[in-house]
């Protein structure tokens, strides 16, 4: 059985959260357990909080009692903290998107290398899929998503395409689809264009811009002073929101100043530059490619 997924940036975001033995540490993306797996090994007396919404992920969990798996969306972060007694932390580590094997399995839709049911839902009992969005979303919703999630370029072209062809019969496989919007399609860069359409789709079933907002915002009431927030990312939106926030404190990326015109910075960021995996890891993990490390801590 090929492995659930290759970490990614493993030494460099381990590296990042500057652990501490008796810490208490939370990786808001467990996946294979590949990074949780790591820090449990620096701790000695330590804690482990783990998240991830996907139930497969369950398969992968290590057997240590100083580690708690919460298989909900990590959104409600300090909710489920706050229910195992816990309202600090020292280190939050986030890696960002979909695991090697929801990609790799047919079922779950997230590829169009297959065919299957257009679901791309990591939460399998959320009530949206990509069916729904593919089916019910109106002309102009879809244009939006493909434009603001996927960068392309003939979005308007495409989502009229989506209409026209569902309007004969419902679009609920991914080869179904793909004949849908074969003219859509640039010849050359047939791929790229498909994964972006793929990502925005994806994006938008999993609400997964929501998520990553509330998920930042919480982490501030969170971290201890000098703990530490690591995020890997794999799209530009993705890594624009977590710069902004990291270099502000928020979202929108306007630092706040009080009455003195005296800047609020909550994170001091250490990565001035952000990180990507070197040739090496690229040549063994492909998948690696986009990969963008950021790295901040709290200030006092
Ligand atoms: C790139 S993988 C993480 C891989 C992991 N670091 C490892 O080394 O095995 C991302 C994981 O985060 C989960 N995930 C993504 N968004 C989530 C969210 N909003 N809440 C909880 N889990 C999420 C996915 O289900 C997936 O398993």
């Amino acid at each position: 059985m090929s492995e659930y997924h290759t970490p990614v940036l493993l030494e460099e975001s381990i590296d990042g959260l500057n652990l501490q033995p008796d810490g208490i540490y939370v990786d808001v993306t467990y996946g294979g357990g590949g990074h949780s797996r790591r820090i449990l090994e620096r701790l000695q007396g330590g804690k482990l909080v783990a998240f991830d919404q996907d139930e497969d992920a369950l398969q992968n969990l290590i057997d240590d009692e100083r580690l708690i798996f919460v298989n909900h969306n990590f959104k409600f972060l300090k909710n489920f903290l706050r229910y195992h007694d816990i309202s600090k932390v020292d280190g939050i580590l986030a890696d960002l998107g979909v695991s090697s094997h929801d990609f790799d399995q047919p079922d779950r839709g997230f590829s169009f290398r297959f065919d299957g049911k257009l679901d791309m839902r990591m939460n399998q009992s959320a009530e949206k899929d990509a069916v729904k969005v593919i089916n019910e979303y109106d002309a102009t919703k879809l244009g939006e998503i493909f434009r603001e999630y996927g960068e392309i370029q003939n979005w308007r072209n495409l989502s009229q395409t989506i209409e026209q062809a569902r309007s004969s019969e419902r679009i609920t496989s991914i080869q179904q689809f793909l004949k849908a919007i074969a003219r859509c399609v640039p010849a050359r860069v047939e791929k790229k264009y498909l994964a972006q359409v793929f990502q925005a789709l994806r994006i938008e079933v999993n609400n997964e811009m929501d998520a990553l907002e509330k998920f930042l915002e919480s982490t501030l009431e969170l971290l201890n002073p000098g703990g530490r927030l690591v995020v890997i990312s794999y799209h530009s939106l993705e890594d624009r929101m977590v710069k902004n926030f990291m270099r502000s404190g928020r979202i929108d990326g306007k630092s706040e100043q009080d009455f003195f015109g005296h800047y609020h910075l909550p994170l001091e960021v250490i990565t001035r530059k952000v990180i990507v995996p070197d040739e090496f890891e690229t040549a063994r993990n492909p998948r690696a490619r986009s990969a963008r490390l950021r790295i901040a801590k709290k200030t006092a």
